[in-house]
């Protein structure tokens, strides 16, 4: 599927829930309401969306939420899925998860096909980590990291860059995933939903923290390109890949090749803005799938360039009115 920019659409996201067991302070409000339980598609509707994206072309799954592993039963979705990686339908399947239930999952996440996971840590340190994550537990992440390392998935580590909270220990950071052998992401916070507290005060531009970074590692531009937004370095002190996601100081949009998928069926076309087609209505319409791939297909013709994030002390509103959660990341 190529869009009307000239961008093959060859990798889907997809937010099997809008939950969390944690409520980063940067991502949500302490007291979310979430959608009801009756609102979202089944896992099999959920295998039906994917594999239609995969008969169009589709190389890349990402399984994301809020937090994919608190949804039940979601390890069959991955087993089901997994029959795509077989047939060489699909590249990858991966998830991005912030580890609290790691230790459980593992094991079974790599039988079913899983190579990679990207795992969202923002402190090493535990009082810290549990400030930001409202509800966290440092040494329960840990030991899921651990858990995922010990069944042989590679680890991209992400990190949220916050102004005046974690930007002391980013030097740590790069050291402790060189030891490790993960990679690590660094992402600027983007205005996405409401919560608690003030953006404007969070947030940190990555050209800063690499500049800062630059003063202790020697960090060369690489080409590597995993097919996220993350433009990645070298270091050459670790041998490790460290990478940043720069959706506000550098405009990401022109090489991208992602859409998104809401756990309810609606399809964005975009993180930062509110372009979207409903897929659950032409879906639950027949039983076959021509229905849900025109709707697919028509969906990417409206694609738009890029998003409109501004994060300033005139604009104290979020950008979009979805939390990050929704959309997945
Ligand atoms: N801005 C930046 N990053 C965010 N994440 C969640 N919400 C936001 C936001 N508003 C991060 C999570 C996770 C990744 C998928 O996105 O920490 O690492
Ligand atoms: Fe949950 Fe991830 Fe949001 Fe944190 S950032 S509250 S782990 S969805």
């Amino acid at each position: 599927m190529i869009d009307p920019f000239g961008r093959s659409i060859n990798y889907l996201r997809v937010s099997v829930t809008d939950r969390c067991d944690l409520r980063c302070v940067y991502c949500m409000s302490e007291d979310m309401t979430f959608l009801p339980k009756s609102d979202l598609l089944s896992l099999e509707e959920l295998d039906r969306v994917c594999s239609t994206f995969v008969k169009l072309g589709v190389r890349k799954l990402r399984i994301t939420g809020g937090e994919p592993l608190v949804r039940k039963n979601v390890l069959n979705l991955f087993e089901n899925l997994g029959r795509h990686l077989k047939t060489g339908g699909l590249d990858e399947l991966t998830l991005t998860t912030n580890g609290n239930r790691l230790a459980k999952y593992s094991e079974a996440l790599r039988t079913a096909g899983v190579k990679r996971v990207n795992i969202s840590l923002d402190s090493l340190n535990a009082k810290r980590f549990k400030a930001i994550t409202r509800w966290g537990n440092h040494e329960k992440v840990m030991d899921g990291i651990k858990a995922a390392k010990a069944a042989g998935l590679k680890i991209k580590i992400n990190t949220v860059a916050m102004r005046g909270v974690n930007e002391d220990e980013f030097n740590d950071l790069v050291a402790w995933c060189g030891d490790e052998g993960f990679d690590l992401v660094f992402i600027e916070t983007m205005p996405m939903g409401n919560i608690d507290e003030d953006r404007t005060d969070q947030y940190l531009p990555l050209s800063l923290v690499r500049a800062d970074l630059s003063r202790h590692w020697t960090l060369t531009p690489i080409n590597d390109n995993t097919g996220g937004p993350a433009r990645y370095t070298r270091c050459a002190e670790t041998g490790g890949r460290v990478g940043f996601i720069t959706p506000m100081t550098h405009n990401f949009c022109e090489s991208c090749n992602r859409v998104r998928l809401t756990c309810t069926g609606t399809l964005y076309m975009c993180l930062g803005q509110d372009n979207a087609a409903d897929l659950r209505t032409p879906m639950r319409a027949s039983e076959g799938n021509e229905l849900l791939s025109q709707a697919i297909q028509e969906a990417i013709t409206r694609k738009p360039k890029g998003h409109d994030f501004i994060i300033d002390r005139r604009h104290n509103k979020p950008a979009v009115g979805r939390h990050m959660s929704v959309t997945g990341g």
